[in-house]
């Protein structure tokens, strides 16, 4: 594992907006770019070197990557689902959410049998108005998903890994917070 020369550069730029001898302050989004340049998760290699980036041990490092859910520890599906479980989408179903997404995936942060795909349940998201709602993540993109039931959820998966491109949003018609374009 290398953090790209790019990566680094956009380290850098957030390093500086911080006075000097605090350049952890930038930790966050220092393993932000660094995820997303990857395949979307981080090895222990990747923490090692954002805390050698950084001057931090990596234990320190290890702390905060392990404290947010958005950071993965392992490697993720090209197609990465995150299901919201909060009290409101799971008052709307999303439990039976789940119950596919076990069926279709298998437990929680491992892959599909084609890679393709993996899931992870995750406090709310922000779209409570339109719960049950997930959101699903590429090395592109990070779409939300909403209003939906287990079969919509489950077409979704389907057009994507064939290829498709679903539109994000409501899948019920009503509006959406998944912005335009
Ligand atoms: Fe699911 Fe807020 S409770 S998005």
């Amino acid at each position: 594992f290398s953090i790209s020369a790019k990566a680094k550069k956009e380290i850098e730029k957030w390093v500086a907006k911080y006075p000097d001898g605090r350049q952890r302050s930038a930790l966050i989004p220092a393993l932000w770019i660094v995820q997303k340049d990857g395949d979307g998760w981080l090895p222990e290699k990747a923490l090692r070197l954002v805390g050698d980036m950084l001057g931090m041990a990596y234990i320190r490092v290890y702390e905060v990557a392990t404290f947010y859910t958005m950071f993965n520890l392992r490697p993720v599906g090209t197609h990465y689902v995150q299901l919201c479980g909060t009290t409101p989408c799971w008052l709307r179903g999303s439990d039976e959410l789940k119950d596919m997404l076990k069926r279709k995936i298998g437990a929680q942060n491992t892959l599909s049998k084609d890679g393709k795909l993996s899931w992870l349940e995750v406090e709310c998201l922000g779209s409570c108005a339109n719960a049950p709602m997930v959101q699903i993540s590429n090395s592109e993109s990070d779409h939300y998903y909403e209003d939906l039931t287990a079969e919509s959820l489950e077409s979704v998966l389907d057009d994507l890994v064939a290829g498709k491109e679903p539109k994000p949003g409501s899948q019920s018609g009503r509006h959406t917070s998944e912005p335009e374009g």
